[in-house]
């Protein structure tokens, strides 16, 4: 195996507390990568020997992005949904029943396809850690192949039965919520690492949120949770309360909710490019952050709410919207995805640690919101 030196890095972004961001004043930043882990992190004209040279030419290097939320096995289009959006329908969960029916029809390799043409696009774009859920299928057999779908991609795969009520149990909830914490918890546990409930209305309440994360955590999942995406909901308190590694959306907090978060261990993650796409007000990070919750932001890229798969695009909302610095809304995208995915080993730029980095195109990060919509990044380099 060789080792690489990047060196003539203009700013090198760590998320090491160690290190911080390198300018680097003698001659400008370096990193050795060996084995698919970072080696060495310091200033060039202290860089020990290595077998290749990468010269990155003054750019700026930064932790590849950490992409905690998605939904990328499913089939189908809802361009038209959002069309209706942006003339003045709101955003209702319904919706998703429309990708179950197209879900559920698709091939296995329709769906693999499709999933791995987003993952590609997101790697372009500098994810190099995806979350995959589930959640189009909703029977034991299409959630069962989702994660298989969503396993051959990443291993940090979420099993989400519980999304909303499919229409053959509209009469039976309770029914469901048997069928997903029984029968469809067995067959998806061996292929997920994390259990999620949107717990909202139109979807499932406490009482059954509590249930369905307690019964996938006593099966040795992590939990997550989506909640306060449309309204209030005593889902945050219950995500902090369950000792879920994720809440997810936030958009309508109490202060209770902040509280609790500030008080617990579960990242409040942020996902902006739902509010753009269903013209929903945005999240208060700055409330979050001031009150000392961990903050992260993920694209919760899926063809109802969110269809991006661009970190740089929700860092640039971040920023503009959610009232975060450049620097937090970074931090955010990619130390942030790895805290609420359990993960030290991505999202830093430290010895050790996976090389997962991205050569910027730019002096500074600061241009990922500077430069919106600018495909900035010139190189990706993953462990
Ligand atoms: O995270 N909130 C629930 N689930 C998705 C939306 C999925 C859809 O509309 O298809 C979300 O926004
Ligand atoms: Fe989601």
């Amino acid at each position: 195996m060789t080792s690489t030196l990047i060196d003539n890095i203009g700013l090198l972004v760590t998320n090491d507390p160690l290190h911080g961001s390198l300018t680097a004043e003698r001659s400008a930043a370096a990193v050795v990568i060996e084995h698919g882990l970072v080696a060495w992190v310091g200033d060039a004209a202290d860089a020990p020997a290595a077998d290749e040279r990468l010269d990155a030419d003054r750019r700026c290097v930064i932790p590849g992005f950490v992409d905690s939320h998605s939904h990328l096995v499913f089939a189908g289009d809802r361009a038209d949904e959002f069309e209706h959006r942006m003339t003045g329908q709101a955003y209702a969960a319904g919706g998703i029943r429309r990708t179950v029916a197209a879900t559920r029809a698709a091939t296995d390799a329709d769906l693999l396809a499709n999933a791995e043409r987003l993952v590609a696009e997101m790697r372009a774009q500098g994810t190099t850690t995806v979350e995959i859920k589930s959640g189009y299928g909703l029977s034991v057999e299409h959630e069962e192949r989702s994660l298989a779908i969503a396993r051959r991609l990443t291993a940090e795969t979420t099993y989400l039965g519980a999304h909303v009520v499919p229409p053959e149990f509209a009469d039976d909830p309770a029914g469901y919520v048997e069928l997903v914490t029984g029968e469809m918890l067995a067959a998806c546990a061996p292929l997920a690492r994390w259990i999620d409930v949107f717990c909202e209305a139109g979807a499932f309440d406490e009482d059954q949120a509590r249930a369905i994360l307690r019964a996938g955590q006593a099966v040795g999942l992590g939990a997550r949770m989506h909640a306060g995406q449309l309204g209030l909901s005593g889902g945050v308190r219950l995500a902090v309360e369950l000792g879920a590694a994720s809440v997810d959306h936030c958009t309508f907090l109490a202060d209770a909710d902040v509280d609790a978060l500030a008080a617990g261990d579960t990242v409040a993650t942020l996902l902006p490019g739902v509010e753009f796409s269903t013209r929903q007000p945005y999240p208060n990070a700055r409330r979050l952050i001031d009150a000392g919750v961990t903050v992260a932001i993920a694209t919760d890229c899926n063809p109802g709410s969110s269809f991006t798969s661009s970190m740089s695009f929700c860092i640039a909302v971040a920023v503009r919207d959610l009232r975060m610095s450049p620097a937090e809304a970074l931090w955010a995208a990619t130390a942030g995805g790895a805290r609420s995915l359990w993960r030290d080993d991505v999202g830093v730029i430290a010895v050790g640690k996976r090389a997962d980095l991205v050569l910027l195109d730019a002096p500074s990060y600061v241009h990922l919101a500077y430069r919106p919509g600018v495909p900035l990044v010139h190189r990706v380099i993953t462990g």
